[in-house]
């Protein structure tokens, strides 16, 4: 899809990859709709962006139903002035733990903010997107390798994975695709300083927010239906696929270093 005078929304506008997504966008000339739940931060992030009268803004929060019908009432008033061509998911927050030191309400929060909301968001789309569209939603290589620490973030994003792929091939004919990349560890503040030394330690390395942002523009335009930045982290989600033995015995060489962060992490808090 050529992006030029396109409209294209994007949750979790204001977060380290949201906002980098929306610069790069804004200086390729789309009009963006800018959803978060901080109508100062979406504010400033609409008056600093390439031009700016061009964006719009709706403040919102994606963990909740309301907050969802809130987007399908602001998304069919826009469709008055030409509609949205793109829909982003990309808000999205996980919690570095073991799942039996996790309160069930934060788990469940976790999977509705990063699975059920994205599901629900294009579901309500299909009601309002222009045709053709594209819906693309933003996963993770967590969401291919089952990693100790993350396992309800790792579910949430392999199921979204698998959405975006059924989706797609349920809308096949229909105008509408739906992708689906997935940044590798990116430095934004979702990752708190503890899990930065501990990615350091273990060599995993960080792109900076601009790289995903940069991917996002060359999925949209030439509508590549799955991806995975970085090397070799790809080839490790395929490894994954094929030998998942030979993941789960490096990683268990990582359990004592990740044990000790996460027992660093209550200690702190
Ligand atoms: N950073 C990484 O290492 C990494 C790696 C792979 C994938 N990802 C994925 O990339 C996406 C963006 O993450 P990021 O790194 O940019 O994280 P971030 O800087 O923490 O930003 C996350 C965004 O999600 C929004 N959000 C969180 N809870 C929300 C809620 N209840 N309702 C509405 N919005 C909510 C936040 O919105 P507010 O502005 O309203 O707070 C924030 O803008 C996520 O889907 C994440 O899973 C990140």
């Amino acid at each position: 899809m050529d992006l030029a005078n396109k409209r294209i929304l994007i949750t979790g506008a204001c977060g380290g990859i949201g906002s980098a997504i929306a610069d790069h966008l804004a200086e390729h000339g789309a009009k963006l709709v800018l959803v978060g739940r901080s109508q100062a931060k979406l504010e400033s992030l609409k008056t600093r962006l390439m031009y700016s009268d061009y964006h719009q803004i709706i403040v919102t929060d994606l963990s909740s139903f309301a907050g969802l019908d809130t987007i399908k009432a602001e998304a069919q008033a826009i469709t008055e002035v030409g509609g949205i061509d793109v829909v982003i998911n990309n808000a999205g927050y996980n919690q570095f733990d073991w799942l039996s030191h996790r309160q069930p309400r934060e788990v469940s929060d976790e999977l509705f903010l990063n699975l059920t909301s994205p599901i629900l968001l294009a579901q309500s789309s299909l009601e309002w997107l222009n045709r053709p569209g594209i819906i693309l939603n933003i996963g993770s290589t967590l969401g291919s390798i089952g990693h100790p620490g993350y396992s309800s973030y790792c579910a949430a994003k392999s199921g979204l994975h698998r959405f975006s792929e059924a989706l797609d091939r349920e809308l096949q004919g229909e105008g509408i695709r739906v992708l689906y990349l997935a940044p590798r560890t990116t430095s934004t503040s979702l990752n708190s300083s503890l899990v930065e030394q501990m990615n350091a330690e273990l060599g995993n390395q960080s792109d900076p927010p601009i790289v995903v942002a940069q991917h996002v523009r060359k999925v949209l335009k030439k509508e590549i239906a799955q991806r995975w930045i970085g090397s070799p982290e790809k080839w490790f989600v395929k490894i994954n696929q094929w030998f998942p033995s030979l993941v789960s015995r490096e990683l268990k060489k990582h359990q004592q270093t990740i044990a000790r962060f996460i027992q660093r992490r209550h200690q702190e808090n």
